[in-house]
């Protein structure tokens, strides 16, 4: 009980405190410029080409904000002191100083003035035109995402992209970077030819996994996604009466806001349905389209969970952006506009109209600033909001980004109070249900605490394709880094759940933590390997005869000094060259051993030896169809590393829909692992292999699991030195080799043929789990 009378208390205090109160206290920043004494405006001086303005927000960094309006003001304090407008150095030679679109990467902020994009980084405090771009652009897009460090995330940042809006659709050449937008380079858009219309913009969708192209035809705007299975059809068309401007909101949700002066849509699945937002301008009146509301807007600001407009009428709107979004709610006016004035959320809940002051003794602005608190606002009994249903909404996920791969789930709990004598429903919504193939369940459990209901709440998301309901195909096409956002909420939320924000799992497949490892048991020998010798710049060589460095078999014009690098592949494993060899490949996550893989992969010698062969073929291996070989795979893909055979081209020989037919059945079958028993066989040469090894079973991971690792091949003697009757059974051999390794190896390094081998073997065995710590 205790729990509810105190809510009833705060209820009440912030009632009285909403009456009493307008809906901000103004009040104005002039601080520090003395700092700017000395600074003289150099350069252009820069300004938004649109008579709204804007406040970019760093969606990761709360104080780093971007202003376009008249002038262009950029902070890293969030406003708390004057300052000069940003304008571009004379030496961009950037021509007429007008911003078209902005846009925040990471660490560098975005402009494109005059046709061209420039880049601003502001910790170096540098200016650079962007290279490669031939073609006038008008828009800049991208996302930002905060969830962690990891690569994947990071790469999402990286991602811009930049087009001519209203270009015709089918010949515009659209422009991406994945360097912040120092380097771009032209978007292929498979289909791009065929789409009728104009661009309407370029987005990268994350929690959807598709690039989205918007395309305007006749008054009617719709999405065009890149990615299978999404790129068979478009999205539903929505009304487009004039230039929308597309707003992205944080935290890869899937949230898109579409505006303009006179219009507003929002879509909560990344386009493919896009709603007109409804208008309530009190308890007895709404509108279902701002249209009809006859309001202009001038500012509009969202953050993960809520949006708000800034009006010419005078007027702040407000909705909650859950699952199901509310309706915009009018919070009555006060003179906050002019022309200047744009609106941002400075925390979950709390907002902020800000208007640069100029100074007229100064070049120097000041800041007008008026802070509101939505949850305050909403308690207006004027506006008959309805109380919150949920007291608390808790989960240890939110926020934290989690990495699964095909086969596993994922369990996740959540704790629910909800308001005495109520009933809220919880909702959980997965952003990217066609690529992960995520089915999430939810099962409550109600309790009493100190006499109060709560609700357990767990979570289990489950990959379909483990309930055999999804079309396997289907998974072993997800070829892409996939990125979902699982969102906890309520459906039946009321506006007033201010504080109450949905919870937000981002998850990521393809990059999953696991680790490849080869492991061979009798990998390094204490006393027997130096590993001092091969950390010492250590180099071997490959005579011609040996290797092809373009990998099609033919030996090449002269011997190869290669730089044994020790740091990466640590101690070489040992492998008797007249048995036939498999490595083991161990799977790793987070350290921990996982199991032994059975998926088919492929080896490669990074060098391009061709010195061993497999003991399959095409035949012996039963294949249906011709199978695929490294001279094919790197036929159509090219000798670019990283080396292209993985489980995106990987097509078996015994998949019933391949259709190569098998003219060559005696080709070596070059495909470890799976079905087959298939073996490396080296030939009579001692010394060292690096191996590259690629999981190219496209229904064992969505990652691309890869290692690299070397094995030393030795025991090829010269027939005369070591009889062929002893060319033993691997039992004998393990039992003798350390013997026969200490006696022989070192006289055995010094005479092989093309190879200088210190006697390097010594100590220090370096096991697949640093392997995987890299
Ligand atoms: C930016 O420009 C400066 C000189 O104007 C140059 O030294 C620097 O390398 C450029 N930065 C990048 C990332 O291209
Ligand atoms: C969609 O993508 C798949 C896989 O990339 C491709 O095979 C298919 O042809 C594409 N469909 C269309 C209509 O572009
Ligand atoms: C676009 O214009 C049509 C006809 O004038 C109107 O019915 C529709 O509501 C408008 N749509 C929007 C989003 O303003
Ligand atoms: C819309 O508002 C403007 C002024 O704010 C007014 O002149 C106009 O008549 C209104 N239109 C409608 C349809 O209410
Ligand atoms: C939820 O999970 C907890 C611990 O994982 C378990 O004890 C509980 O029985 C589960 N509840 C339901 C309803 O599945
Ligand atoms: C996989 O796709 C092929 C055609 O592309 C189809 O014939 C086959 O039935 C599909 N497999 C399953 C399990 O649906
Ligand atoms: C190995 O070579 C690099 C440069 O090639 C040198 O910086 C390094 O000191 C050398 N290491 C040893 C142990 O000689
Ligand atoms: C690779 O396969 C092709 C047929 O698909 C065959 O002609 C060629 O000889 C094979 N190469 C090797 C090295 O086995």
């Amino acid at each position: 009980m205790l729990v509810l009378v105190l809510v009833v208390a705060a209820t009440l205090r912030l009632r009285l405190l909403a009456g009493a109160q307008p809906l901000c206290r103004v009040h104005t920043v002039r601080t520090g410029k003395v700092f700017h004494v000395s600074q003289q405006i150099q350069g252009d001086r820069l300004y938004f080409a649109y008579r709204t303005s804007r406040l970019i927000k760093h969606p990761c960094k709360n104080n780093i904000v971007l202003y376009l309006g008249r002038q262009i003001f950029f902070t890293r304090d969030n406003f708390q002191n004057s300052l000069l407008p940003l304008s571009i150095p004379a030496s961009m030679k950037a021509g007429t100083p007008e911003v078209t679109s902005a846009h925040i990467a990471d660490s560098v902020l975005l402009f494109v003035v005059n046709q061209k994009v420039y880049i601003y980084d502001y910790k170096a405090n540098s200016w650079n035109a962007s290279r490669g771009i031939q073609h006038p652009v008008s828009h800049i897009s991208g996302d930002n995402c905060c969830y962690s460090r990891h690569p994947f995330c990071v790469d999402i940042s990286n991602s811009v992209f930049a087009y001519l809006h209203g270009d015709p659709m089918s010949q515009t050449t659209v422009y991406f970077s994945n360097t912040r937008g120092y380097e771009f380079q032209k978007f292929a858009y498979e289909g791009q030819a065929g789409l009728v219309g104009t661009l309407g913009g370029v987005f990268d969708l994350h929690s959807l996994s598709q690039t989205g192209m918007l395309l305007i035809d006749q008054r009617k705007a719709m999405f065009s996604y890149s990615e299978h299975p999404l790129n068979r059809s478009l999205g539903l068309p929505f009304d487009y009466n004039e230039t929308l401007d597309v707003l992205v909101t944080p935290g890869q949700k899937g949230v898109l806001v579409f505006w303009s002066e006179k219009s507003l849509l929002l879509s909560g699945n990344s386009g493919q349905l896009v709603d007109l937002m409804e208008v309530a301008e009190g308890p007895h009146t709404s509108y279902f389209s701002v249209a009809e509301a006859n309001i202009t807007i001038h500012s509009i600001a969202a953050n993960q969970n809520e949006l708000a407009i800034l009006t010419q009428e005078n007027s702040l709107y407000y909705a909650s952006l859950g699952i199901l979004p509310t309706s915009l709610i009018k919070f009555s006016g006060q003179n906050i506009w002019s022309p200047e004035a744009a609106v941002m959320f400075t925390d979950v809940g709390r907002l902020e109209i800000l208007t640069p002051v100029p100074d007229p003794t100064s070049p120097v602005f000041d800041f007008q600033k008026c802070p509101m608190n939505a949850q305050a606002l909403l308690m207006d009994p004027k506006l008959q909001v309805d109380v919150c249903k949920v007291e608390l909404l808790q989960g240890g996920f939110d926020n934290r980004m989690y990495t699964i791969d095909m086969n596993s789930n994922l369990e996740l709990t959540a704790l629910m109070v909800p308001r005495p004598g109520t009933s809220p429903l919880p909702l959980a919504m997965v952003s990217n249900p066609y690529s992960l193939g995520l089915q999430v369940t939810i099962y409550e459990e109600g309790y009493t605490y100190d006499g109060n209901t709560r609700h357990r709440l767990n979570i289990s998301l489950k990959q379909q394709h483990h309930g055999g309901r999804a079309d396997p195909n289907f998974t072993s096409s997800i070829k892409r880094p996939t990125v979902s956002t699982i969102t906890l909420d309520i459906a039946n939320k009321e506006v007033s759940c201010v504080d109450l924000k949905p919870l937000v799992c981002p998850t990521f497949a393809l990059f999953s933590p696991l680790c490849l490892a080869c492991s061979e048991i009798s990998a390094c020998y204490k006393g027997i390997l130096d590993a001092v010798g091969l950390q010492d710049n250590y180099t071997y060589v490959i005579e011609k005869e040996a290797y092809d460095p373009n990998f099609q078999g033919q030996k090449s014009r002269e011997d190869l000094v290669v730089h044994y690098r020790y740091e990466k592949l640590g101690c070489p494993h040992l492998v008797y060259y007249n048995t036939p060899w498999r490595p083991v490949v161990e799977l790793w996550r987070e350290g921990k051993f996982q199991e032994v893989s059975k998926a088919e992969f492929v080896l490669l010698e990074v060098n391009g030896l061709f010195t061993y062969t497999y003991t399959l073929t095409a035949r012996t291996a039963r294949c249906k169809a011709q199978p695929q070989n490294w001279t094919t795979v790197m036929g159509s893909a090219g000798h670019k590393r990283p080396f292209p055979w993985n489980r995106e081209n990987y097509i078996s020989c015994h998949d019933t829909n391949n259709d190569a037919p098998l003219r060559w059945p005696d080709v070596p079958y070059q495909i470890l692992g799976g079905p087959t028993a298939n073996k490396v066989i080296f030939e009579q040469r001692n010394g060292i292999y690096t191996f590259f090894l690629s999981i190219v079973d496209p229904y064992y991971s969505y990652c691309h699991l890869e290692a690299t690792f070397s094995v030393y091949v030795y025991g090829a003697l010269p027939p005369s030195i070591i009889p062929t009757m002893v060319t033993v059974i691997p039992l004998i051999v393990a039992i003798l080799l350390s013997v026969w390794l200490a006696y022989v190896t070192p006289r055995l390094l010094h005479t092989q043929k093309g190879l200088r081998l210190k006697a390097f073997w010594k100590s220090l065995c370096r096991r697949c789990k640093q392997l995987c710590r890299r």
